[in-house]
C-alpha cells in the first residue's frame, strides 16, 4: 500500500505505524514515550502528525497510528509545529533541568517555558517506558502511583521492590538517564526505586555479574543456564569457535583446555 508523507509517496509492506515508516524513511518525528520493543503508549503527544486525507482529519499520535492505504500525512505543518511546541513547554515545566528534555526542546526550537517549573529538578517525565519494559521483561516490580501532579513511578508502597530481578532493563531504556544501578559487595543497588538485589557470581572468574533472580528467571522461562559473566562467556565461545575451525594453536588455547 502507499501513503503520502510531506508530499512524497512511500510504499509500505505489512503492518506499520506512521512513526515506523517515517523513521525508516529518515523523516524526523520527536518521541518521548515510544520504544521500538514496546506497544504504542501515546502518552507524551510529541509525535503528533496532521492527517490531511485518508483518515479523520486532524492531529494524532503517529506512534499509535496504523498505516492505511491513501493516508496523507504532514509531519511538520504549522499546526503540528505549534502544538508540539506547547507540549514541549509543558514537559519542560514539569521536568526542569533534565538534559535529555532540554536537548529535545532545542530540536523543536523551544528554549524556555512560560509555565511554572516544578520544584523538583531532574524529575521523571512519566513516559512509562521503564514500567512497561519491567512488565514485559521483568516482573512488574515497579509501577505508577498517585495521580495528577503527584504521579510517579516507584516500587509498591515506595519500598524496595522485592520482585526486582536485577535485569537492569529499566536502566537501559530510560530516555532521561534517571535510573541508575550500582554494584556494591555483591548487591545491585538501583535508584530511584530502592532496588536491592543479590548478585550471581561467575562460575569461571568469580566476579559478580548480574542479579541472581535474573539468572533463575532465564533458566525457568527459556531453559537458559547462565553461570558465566559476559567476558567469560565470550572467551568460552571464542575457544569453541577456534577449536571448531582447528585454530586453537593460533590462539594459544589448547593448553588451557586440556
Ligand atoms: S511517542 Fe507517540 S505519544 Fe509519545
Amino acid at each position: 500500500m502507499y501513503i503520502t508523507i510531506n508530499g512524497t509517496d512511500y510504499e509500505v509492506r505489512g503492518e506499520s505505524t506512521v512513526l515506523e515508516v517515517a523513521q525508516r524513511e529518515g523523516i524526523y518525528i520527536p518521541t518521548l514515550c515510544h520504544h521500538p520493543a514496546l506497544e504504542p503508549y501515546g502518552a507524551c503527544r510529541l509525535c503528533l502528525v496532521e492527517i490531511i486525507a485518508g483518515g479523520r482529519p486532524g492531529l494524532t499520535a503517529s506512534c499509535a497510528l496504523p498505516v492505511s492505504e491513501g493516508l496523507v500525512i504532514e509531519t511538520d505543518s504549522p499546526r503540528v509545529h505549534h502544538v508540539r511546541q506547547i507540549t514541549m513547554k509543558l514537559i519542560m515545566a514539569a521536568c526542569p533541568d533534565v538534559p535529555a528534555v532540554m536537548e529535545l526542546a532545542e530540536k523543536l526550537g523551544v528554549t524556555d517555558t512560560p509555565y511554572q517549573k516544578a520544584s523538583v529538578p531532574n524529575s521523571c517525565v512519566l513516559c512509562g517506558i521503564c514500567v512497561r519494559i519491567c512488565s514485559k521483561v521483568g516482573t512488574s516490580a515497579i509501577g505508577f502511583a498517585y495521580r495528577g501532579s503527584d504521579r510517579q513511578v516507584m516500587g509498591p508502597w515506595d519500598k524496595t521492590p522485592d520482585t526486582c530481578l536485577g535485569c537492569r532493563a529499566c536502566e537501559n531504556v530510560c530516555p532521561m538517564g534517571l535510573i541508575k544501578f550500582e554494584e556494591k559487595d555483591g548487591v545491585l543497588i538501583g535508584e530511584p526505586f530502592k532496588s536491592r538485589v543479590t548478585m550471581a557470581k561467575c562460575s569461571e572468574c568469580g566476579r559478580f555479574f548480574t542479579g541472581a533472580p535474573m539468572v533463575g528467571t532465564l533458566q525457568q522461562r527459556v531453559g537458559l543456564a547462565v553461570d558465566l559473566c559476559p567476558e567469560c562467556q565470550k572467551t568460552k565461545e571464542a575457544r569453541l569457535l577456534a577449536h571448531a575451525g582447528g585454530l586453537g594453536r593460533y590462539f594459544n588455547l589448547e593448553k588451557q583446555d586440556h
